[in-house]
């Protein structure tokens, strides 16, 4: 065959591998709302400045002039706002901060711990007589939940964001110092009320139909990682002094070497399934069907929990899995509309990454962080 014919046919086939992601981002051409401000919203830039989210870097957490706007904008019903996937629990602590009442579901025991302590009613001051030594001799020593949280905070400090050891300037006792300070500067302020946290799995949330006035959330993205692996320090610190251990986490790295589970997912998904598969030596497709599997629970559970009329925002990226594209965004979006919620913006955050792949006729698709604006 002439090399053109070649590769004409080859380019016929990749366009065809490529149909239904392409459709869906052409359709969503149409949709996309392009918010500057926005990626200012998602990253948590101000977190360091914002009383109590300055407490705990965590630094998966979306801002939380986030939940102000949600708050103002998206007409939440009466009643409390859910974030399933409460991570650092910036949603429950700046609707406390507004006034609303806020329940934050997460599988890592030691993320809720730390966002409850903030709503304790008392603080007492750090007992005097502590002696400077490890995170985990002095978290054994402390007997005050919020002083154990606060410890747990300190711990965080010394971790990168993909969750490996760095060096940190003072000891463990003065970190946990000022740490207090701020806290008690924060409360001297205001006083957070009204935020619940629990340890569940957002695939099945333990609540009746109906009860939930808004959900306001950002699900793992598909990552290399575990959102594990980077709380794993002070996990591991909290698992020492009894509290409980983290339940199924939804994506990551552990599920990459995974058979992908036998019910298929949102086609196309599975279009970037096959293309994978396609793929010499590609990993990773068990992981995504798997992920687009969790997406679906989760986005049913979430559907069902909301009343008649309630928004749910979702802050959701699209990734690159050993050079196939997958636009998880439009793809989730996609499954909340067959769930009977209606979209009402879809928003361009930012892109990940700027060089993109060929995607049929489209030249430029690269994983994109969006908002998705829905309602009941
Ligand atoms: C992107 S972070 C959320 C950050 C949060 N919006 C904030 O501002 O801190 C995703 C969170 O989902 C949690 N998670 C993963 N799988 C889960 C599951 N099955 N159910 C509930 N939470 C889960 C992770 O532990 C992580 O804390």
């Amino acid at each position: 065959m002439p090399r053109w014919k070649k590769n004409k046919s080859v380019r016929a086939q990749q366009k065809e591998q490529a149909r239904l992601r392409e459709e869906l981002e052409l359709e969503a051409r149409k949709e996309f709302q392009h918010i500057d401000e926005l990626a200012s919203l998602v990253i948590a830039r101000d977190r360091g400045s914002e009383p109590f989210h300055r407490l705990f870097p965590y630094r998966q957490g979306f801002s939380p002039e986030l939940v102000r706007v949600f708050l103002n904008q998206a007409q939440p019903a009466s009643g409390t706002i859910l974030d399933p996937f409460s991570g650092g629990g910036t949603t429950a602590i700046e609707c406390a901060r507004e006034g609303a009442p806020a329940l934050g579901f997460d599988v890592v025991p030691a993320l809720l711990f730390i966002a409850s302590s903030l709503f304790e009613d008392e603080i007492p001051a750090l007992p005097d007589d502590l002696a400077d030594t490890s995170f985990r001799n002095l978290c054994l020593r402390l007997k005050h939940p919020a002083h154990v949280a606060m410890a747990l905070c300190c711990a965080a400090r010394t971790v990168t964001g993909e969750g490996r050891e760095k060096q940190a300037d003072s000891s463990p006792l003065e970190m946990l110092r000022a740490q207090m300070a701020m806290l008690f500067e924060d409360r001297s302020r205001e006083r957070l009320r009204g935020g619940f946290f629990v340890q569940a799995d957002a695939r099945e949330l333990p609540l009746a139909d109906g009860c939930v006035g808004g959900i306001l959330t950002s699900p793992p993205y598909i990552a290399k990682y575990d959102y594990e692996v980077v709380t794993k320090k002070i996990s591991a610190l909290y698992a020492d002094l009894g509290g409980g251990r983290s339940g199924f986490q939804i994506a990551g790295g552990k599920r990459l070497k995974a058979p992908p589970p036998r019910r298929k997912c949102h086609e196309a998904a599975e279009e970037a399934i096959a293309e994978l598969a396609g793929k010499s030596g590609a990993k990773g497709s068990g992981m995504i069907r798997a992920y687009f599997l969790d997406v679906e629970r989760m986005i049913a559970e979430c559907a069902r929990v909301l009343a008649d009329e309630a928004p749910m925002w979702m802050v959701i990226a699209g990734a690159d899995v050993c050079g196939v594209y997958i636009p998880s965004d439009l793809i989730a979006k996609d499954i909340a509309i067959t769930r009977g919620l209606h979209l009402e913006a879809l928003c361009h955050v930012r892109h990940l990454r700027h060089s993109g792949k060929i995607l049929g006729s489209i030249e430029n698709a690269a994983p994109r962080e969006s908002l998705i604006c829905l309602r009941k």
